[in-house]
């Protein structure tokens, strides 16, 4: 008896997978766009997860109270784990971390343009939490059912701790809003700032994403850019009435006709300027990144030889030497 898989073609068997919604796994044959996408991808959101830590690591030495600050440095750690799996997941499609983080480091890479952006109060500690890490959930429960094994597998752990991250900074959002006026007002600023760059992590509009069909048919994204947007649109606007907070855009209502909420349009020229390389803080995250990476040689030799060291160590002893 034959079976399918040694009739047809690796190609075939590759299209068999994906229609069955089943995962690819790395010793599977995949077409070689499929796994470029993917080694784009799954870097450009390590790199993201990396740099992530800067923004609110600037408020570690300043958080208001030592529970605070044991709270920040936890999530803040996790987003090096993130990395990590995600580092991890990109090195079964063939690639090694020193090259990708060699091209983040030479600008041939990309990280999410949210990170270009200052926080510049404790307030911004919870709109990040509550809004950034709350677009990246909407994101990425999509990708626990993305058709690459090691991808999606990494994406379920990483859910996990990203719902733990959105709670703690809604939670600090709470805190001010029942706060002094004064507390509320920087929560309102932080919202101010926040929102719109939050809504820019879904990226361009369908009709302008390059990447997008090809990635659906892969089931590598299972919904479209504008679909989470408004998704987390439609989540968001009843916690920020709770919180007593105004979103900056007047054009949003809810719609009865659609279901969801009407929103305004995106500041798109701010979107690609970003996106280029020109945001606030762009060149500052970089360099910053990049001086850690140097500043961390030792580190990496160190243990490396160190792992040398125990290797020759085991060998030694099972040869009796
Ligand atoms: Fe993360
Ligand atoms: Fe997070």
């Amino acid at each position: 008896m034959t079976t399918i898989s040694e009739r047809t073609s690796p190609a075939e068997r590759f299209q068999a997978i994906i229609d069955a919604d089943e995962k690819v796994e790395p010793s599977d044959w995949m077409p070689e766009g499929y796994r470029k996408t993917l080694i784009r991808q799954i870097a450009q959101h390590a790199h993201s997860e990396v740099i992530g830590m800067q923004p609110e690591g600037n408020w570690i030495t300043r958080a208001p109270t030592l529970e605070r600050k044991a709270i920040l440095i936890a999530k803040v750690q996790d987003e090096a784990g993130h990395g990590l799996y995600l580092y991890s997941a990109a090195e079964t499609l063939g690639v090694t971390r020193d090259e990708l983080v060699e091209l983040l480091h030479t600008g041939r890479q990309k990280y999410s343009s949210i990170f270009n952006y200052p926080t510049l109060t404790w307030a911004d500690i919870g709109a990040i939490g509550w809004l950034v890490d709350g677009a990246a959930i909407t994101n990425q429960v999509m990708l626990t059912r993305t058709s690459y094994g090691p991808y999606a597998r990494a994406m379920v752990r990483i859910c996990k701790e990203e719902s733990f991250h959105q709670r703690q900074g809604y939670e600090i959002m709470l805190r001010l809003c029942n706060g002094t006026p004064e507390q509320k007002a920087m929560a309102q600023d932080a919202v101010n700032r926040w929102w719109w760059p939050a809504l820019m992590m879904f990226g361009p509009h369908d009709s302008e994403s390059t990447h997008t069909s090809q990635s659906m048919e892969w089931k590598i994204k299972r919904i479209s850019n504008d679909d989470l947007r408004q998704h987390f649109v439609d989540m968001t606007v009843p916690q920020a009435e709770y919180l007593g907070l105004t979103l900056p855009d007047p054009e949003l209502r809810w719609n009865p006709e659609r279901g969801h909420y009407d929103f305004g349009e995106i500041d798109w020229d701010e979107f690609w300027r970003v996106v280029n390389g020109h945001g606030p803080m762009n060149r500052d995250r970089l360099e910053h990144k990049i001086r850690a990476w140097e500043d961390g040689e030792w580190v990496r030799d160190a243990a490396a030889a160190y792992a040398e060291k125990q290797q020759a160590r085991r060998a030694a002893s099972r040869t009796g030497g």
